[in-house]
């Protein structure tokens, strides 16, 4: 598979009181077209700041990131972004917070199409509810489709499930790997999830504390559909565990 991701000796820092603050020390690494690679690593060793400066939303001190060989140096349509603190309009419906992103269609055909990725999410019959009116998973739902709805070649993902039980996250989990079967997309996920990086990615990069660099990088050779609790599985969740110092 040709490169879709190149990102090259990433540096990010933060100014702050105490003095520059080292968050991003060195990163590169590349995601192959239609791969899907869940980045991993303890709480607040920079995996949000990481995806911020890949997504385009923050600049990186040194280093670069490339998309199909052209420096990407902002937000596109083509590349989205889900935040780790999410990104729906509280002031918009579901249907209005899917139709957001399709300006360039008619009228007509905006409706149908959010209302199209809305079913997918399994959201059908709540296009005209609010954001408030929802539960933890139906917003993340909503989140997903808002992501989906402009059919972006890149999704960056950040901690989407973690808000959610765990019987709701693996049916997320589920429903992510079903929508993928059938649109396919490049995929950068978040998570302090071993397990969901084991069942959703082809790789798995483990990030060092702060200031991060790639510790180490697990493929994960198993067909879909996955059985997590195969002996395979679990080596393979002991020794990302081990290199995360757990
Ligand atoms: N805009 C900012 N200004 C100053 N410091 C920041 C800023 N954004 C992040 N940081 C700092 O950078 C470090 C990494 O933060 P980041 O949110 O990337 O961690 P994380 O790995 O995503 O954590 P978590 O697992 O808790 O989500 C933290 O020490 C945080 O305080
Ligand atoms: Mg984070």
């Amino acid at each position: 598979m040709p490169t879709k991701i190149a990102v090259k000796d990433l540096r990010k820092g933060f100014p702050t009181e105490q003095g520059h603050l080292p968050v991003i020390d060195d990163v590169s690494f590349e995601v192959a077209d239609g791969e899907f690679v869940a980045i991993v690593g303890p709480s607040g060793c920079g995996k949000s700041t990481l995806l911020n400066v890949i997504a385009g939303f923050d600049p990186p001190d040194r280093g670069s990131v490339t998309v199909d060989g052209s420096l990407a140096t902002g937000p596109s349509s083509k590349r989205i972004l889900m935040p780790q603190q999410g990104s729906v309009f509280p002031w918009l419906t579901v249907q209005q917070n899917l139709m957001f992103g399709l300006n360039g269609h008619a009228p007509g055909n905006r409706e149908q199409i959010a209302d199209h990725y809305a079913a997918i999410v399994g959201l059908k019959g709540f296009e005209m509810s609010y954001p408030h009116e929802l539960s933890g998973g139906m917003l993340k739902r909503a989140e997903l489709a808002r992501a989906l709805v402009v059919k972006p070649e890149v999704l960056y993902m950040d901690e989407p499930f973690s808000a959610l039980d765990a019987l709701m996250s693996l049916r997320m989990r589920k429903e992510l790997l079903r929508i993928l079967a059938e649109e396919r997309h490049t995929v950068v996920l978040v998570t302090h999830d071993v397990e969901e990086a084991i069942h959703l990615a082809d790789r798995i990069l483990v990030l060092s504390a702060r200031p991060t660099r790639i510790q180490m990088s697990f493929e994960v050779p198993f067909a879909h559909p996955r059985t997590l609790s195969s002996p395979a599985a679990q080596g393979l969740k002991e020794a990302v565990l081990r290199e995360l110092g757990v």
